[in-house]
């Protein structure tokens, strides 16, 4: 007998175009639905919900979601012949910024709502599954993070041994190129409190590495128990001490928010894990100017060597962008010799794109497709070998590895580094979730492989 109490079961598909931040909030979503009888599925074949959680940062990832919906209104036809009503919904940045355009131009579309809004997506929900059409972009007037965990109860989509945990969300900085504080909002930090229960809960579920978010993570402030407003390094102090949890990370951080005790906590804190994304954009002074950086070349350099004098072994990852409005050959040239000096472990380069209301994008002094890709691939030469050489680096060395999941071929695992570098090793599937010493036997440019030394025990005692 099916329990009257219990809501009809009902399958849910959320695919994430985006951040880590998209990543976590597909996770979210997922969670927010799951007491109204939502189970999620890996793909939208079997889904009665279909979330697409977009990313409106760069042009081509704007537009992967109107190929998507191209292929979804076939999809929803079909099953309408079948007897079945699929809803479609468009959420994320792209959501945030097109809001009820996104209807106009692909009308398969029941429901588009933004980043501030997924504290209501059940009652969106409930509102597209009576027929109605939804659009719901506007930024709440209280935190939006105090909404969602009530409803989420114990409840928790499963999330491996690794999680992401957004503590903060916007951005106040407007770089001249981006998008997100628009898409995102204002700057708002969760509490110290909500901050621990959430880590905690994971840490309960068998998380073992948290990797803490925000779009300008290290400018966080969230409210401590004592009232005042905490930094990020307080913040991570405060997360190395939950049970369970053996590692720490955050990202993505901005040059002008790295302050003295975030430094330090790379120094003391053996559970932050030696590795920091820290985008620089440009080498060029004029550059940076332009892009609304608010720092210059000297001070990222000067800071870097702050970061590495506290922990020597630090690994560094950073984003850059070429061919910018105005970018001369001799801007980029300072971009490569920037690279050449800090020594990058890994990085994300990207094209200038346009975007929409933002004041480069405006900006007379467009740089030429053909200059942008030219430029763009000398960096991503010069950004492959130096990741390369990190890797190399590595062969013969031992380290522990946090071992993630099963591997490409039957009989490996792969894990991670405390730097960020994948490692495939041959072992049991009962150590996933464990951390486990490892000689580095080979080094390839995007992975390692290793042998397992002594093995640790895979449940240690909590
Ligand atoms: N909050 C983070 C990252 C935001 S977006 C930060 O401040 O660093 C991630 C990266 O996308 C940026 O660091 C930048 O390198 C890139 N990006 C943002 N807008 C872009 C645009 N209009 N064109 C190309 N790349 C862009
Ligand atoms: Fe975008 Fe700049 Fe804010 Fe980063 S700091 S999110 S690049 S505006
Ligand atoms: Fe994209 Fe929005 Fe993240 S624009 S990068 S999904 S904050």
């Amino acid at each position: 007998m099916p329990d009257p109490k219990m809501p009809d079961q009902k399958k849910v598909f959320i695919k994430s175009y985006g951040c880590q931040m998209n990543v976590y909030d597909s996770d979210r979503m997922a969670d927010a639905l799951a007491p109204d009888g939502y189970e999620s599925v890996d793909s939208a074949e079997t889904a009665d919900l279909i979330v697409l959680n977009t990313c409106h940062i760069r042009e081509k990832a704007a537009e992967k979601v109107y190929s998507e919906l191209g292929r979804l209104r076939l999809h929803k036809r079909q099953a309408a012949a079948e007897g079945r009503a699929v809803r479609i919904a468009v959420a994320g940045c792209v959501a945030q910024a097109e809001g009820e355009e996104i209807i106009a131009r692909a009308p398969v579309v029941d429901m588009v709502f933004g980043p501030q809004s997924y504290h209501l997506l059940p009652e969106i929900v409930a509102r597209a599954n009576r027929g109605e059409k939804v659009v719901e972009t506007e930024f709440p007037a209280e935190d939006k993070f105090d909404h969602l965990p009530q409803r989420q109860g114990a409840r928790l989509k499963a999330r491996g041994a690794t999680a992401f945990l957004t503590v903060q969300e916007g951005c106040d900085k407007f770089c001249a190129f981006c998008v997100v504080p628009y898409t995102r909002g204002a700057e708002v930090s969760r509490p110290v409190a909500r901050v621990v229960e959430e880590a905690t809960r994971m840490a309960e579920a068998g998380v073992r590495e948290i990797t803490v978010l925000g779009q300008n993570v290290n400018a966080y402030h969230g409210e401590g128990p004592d009232g005042t407003g905490w930094s990020l390094a307080r913040l991570l102090h405060r997360l190395a001490e939950v049970p369970g949890l053996d590692r720490l990370r955050y990202t993505t951080s901005h040059p002008n928010d790295m302050t003295d005790d975030l430094i330090a906590a790379h120094r003391d804190l053996g559970g932050l894990m030696p590795y920091l994304h820290l985008p620089v954009q440009s080498g060029s002074n004029a550059i940076l100017k332009a892009m609304n950086r608010r720092h210059d070349r000297d001070a990222y350099l000067r800071l870097i060597e702050r970061i590495r004098t506290a922990r020597p072994d630090i690994a560094l990852s950073g984003d850059f962008i070429v061919g910018f409005p105005g970018e001369t050959d001799a801007d980029f040239e300072d971009t490569l010799s920037l690279t050449s000096e800090v020594g990058y472990a890994q990085a994300y380069s990207f094209k200038y794109s346009p975007r929409p209301g933002t004041p480069a994008s405006e900006n007379a002094e467009q740089v030429a497709e053909e200059v942008k890709t030219e430029r763009l691939s000398r960096l991503q030469d010069l950004l492959n070998r130096q990741q390369a050489d990190f890797n190399r680096a590595m062969a013969g060395r031992t380290t522990d590895i946090l071992v993630e999941k099963p591997g490409r071929h039957p009989g490996q695992l792969a894990g991670r580094s405390p730097w960020l570098q994948t490692v495939v090793v041959s072992a049991e599937r009962s150590l996933i979730g464990s951390i486990q010493p490892v000689r580095i036997t080979g080094a390839g440019p995007n992975s390692l492989s290793g042998e397992l030394l002594a093995e640790r025990p895979a449940e240690p005692a909590a």
